[in-house]
């Protein structure tokens, strides 16, 4: 019924690739098979005991059940604010350089919404994690493709990045208003160092842009690696706003928050619009937050280690049957090349087909974009035993399918 009328909003959305996976792994799950799940970056670890006690000990307290203020109540932009300074050594002013979001997810899609006007251009890296693009394009925006490179090591060709980005600026129809970073980044894991951030802040001086940065993964570092901020440069607040969320080092996926930091102007429409759109989180959710970010800070390093830990453990397994992943410096994800012989069939068919055949599930570099065509991105979310059944189903994949390619 009423098949002319049209939603041109999602009705324009691409198919998203992922849910051809999903769809599948609900199917096989719901059957009873064993899938041993790589595809989402999803924390398979519970959120830590004294956060978990301080959501209890508040949603206890007498008037922490009603509506909170959308901006976040104001001891978690404290919170905020002191994480930025011990993190970062930069200071925030609370009231108009913070705000915290239903996740950061839910961030970016606000943000956008917020700023872009019709036919606004944002430079997005690519391949890309799928928000970062339609925040952009479901506001009303166009996006230009940057395509990131990066070493053998995961370490961003800056100078070739800053290349890419000046080609844009000199050759657009359109000048973009924003140019979007997320480093580390998903899908690749890929670093940058802080030189990175204070050439993008003199480029965004000189040719009038907007900044955004997602260090999401920003604690989930190893061997000496430090994520840089972009707020640590001098005369950042003038023209970036980052994102972070305690989804991720906080193993707090689920509970919903992340928040935005930076110039005033876009942190100010953010609020303005999230004012008219929604409440603030459930306080004592918040209040949980305010404890993860100023309490004690050993679970990060745990947290952090284990991912660590099974990077290395993937590595040695997938070595086994002669798929050999260089390890990257940060984030919860390997990102890795497909093996030679199962490149003709591309990652999502070799992704389906795994899944099928062996109830192993990985998410397609194709889902973040043509540019990930060829890899695949394996999310750090399995112990070691089941690493290792994992590489024995692949190793026997490779063998049946291989054979049948030749
Ligand atoms: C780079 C990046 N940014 C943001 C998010 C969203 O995090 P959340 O909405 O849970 O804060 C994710 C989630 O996977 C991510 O990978």
């Amino acid at each position: 019924m009423f098949d002319e009328i049209r939603f041109n909003r999602v009705d324009n959305l691409p198919k998203y690739v992922f849910a051809e996976i999903n769809d599948i792994k609900a199917q096989m799950k719901k059957d009873g098979q064993d899938v041993i799940d790589f595809s989402m970056g999803n924390p398979d670890q519970d959120t830590p005991e004294h956060i978990v006690d301080a959501l209890v000990d508040s949603a206890r307290t007498p008037g922490t059940h009603g509506y909170s203020p959308s901006q976040g109540i104001p001891e978690v932009l404290d919170a905020i604010a002191s994480w930025y300074k011990d993190r970062y050594g930069v200071n925030l002013d609370t009231k108009t350089q913070t705000v915290a979001t239903i996740g950061s997810k839910d961030g970016y899609s606000h943000l956008a919404y917020a700023v872009t006007n019709p036919g606004d251009v944002a430079v997005v890296p690519t391949p890309t994690y799928p928000i970062h693009t339609y925040s952009f394009i479901l506001a009303g925006g166009a996006v230009e493709d940057l395509k990131i490179k990066f070493d053998e090591n995961y370490n961003v060709d800056e100078d070739d990045f800053f290349d890419k980005l000046t080609h844009i600026f000199d050759t657009a129809h359109v000048k973009p208003k924003y140019v979007l970073v997320n480093f580390p980044h998903n899908p690749t894991s890929a670093t940058v160092t802080p030189n990175f951030y204070k050439r993008l802040v003199a480029m965004a001086k000189e040719r009038r842009f907007y900044i955004i940065s997602d260090i999401a993964y920003g604690d989930i570092s190893f061997g000496g690696y430090k994520t840089p901020s972009i707020m640590e440069v001098e005369g950042a607040l003038d023209v970036a706003v980052e994102s972070f969320t305690v989804s991720k080092s906080y193993n707090m996926a689920g509970w919903r928050i992340g928040f935005f930091v930076g110039n005033k102007k876009l942190i100010g429409a953010l609020v303005k619009l999230k004012s008219w759109l929604d409440y603030g989180m459930f306080t004592p959710i918040q209040k949980a937050t305010v404890e993860a970010l100023t309490g004690d800070q050993t679970c990060v390093d745990e947290i952090t280690g284990r991912y660590n830990h099974r990077q290395d453990v993937l590595i040695e397994e997938f070595a086994k049957i002669g798929w050999n992943i260089k390890k990257n410096k940060a984030s919860m994800f390997s990102w890795a090349k497909i093996p030679d012989c199962v490149q003709e069939m591309g990652t999502l068919e070799f992704c389906k087909r795994l899944l099928e055949q062996e109830a192993v599930a990985m998410s397609p570099g194709v889902g973040f974009g043509d540019d990930g065509e060829g890899y695949v991105r394996i999310a750090l979310i399995q112990d070691d035993a089941r690493m290792e059944d994992a590489a024995q189903r692949i190793g026997r994949f490779l063998e049946n399918n291989c054979k049948e390619e030749n």
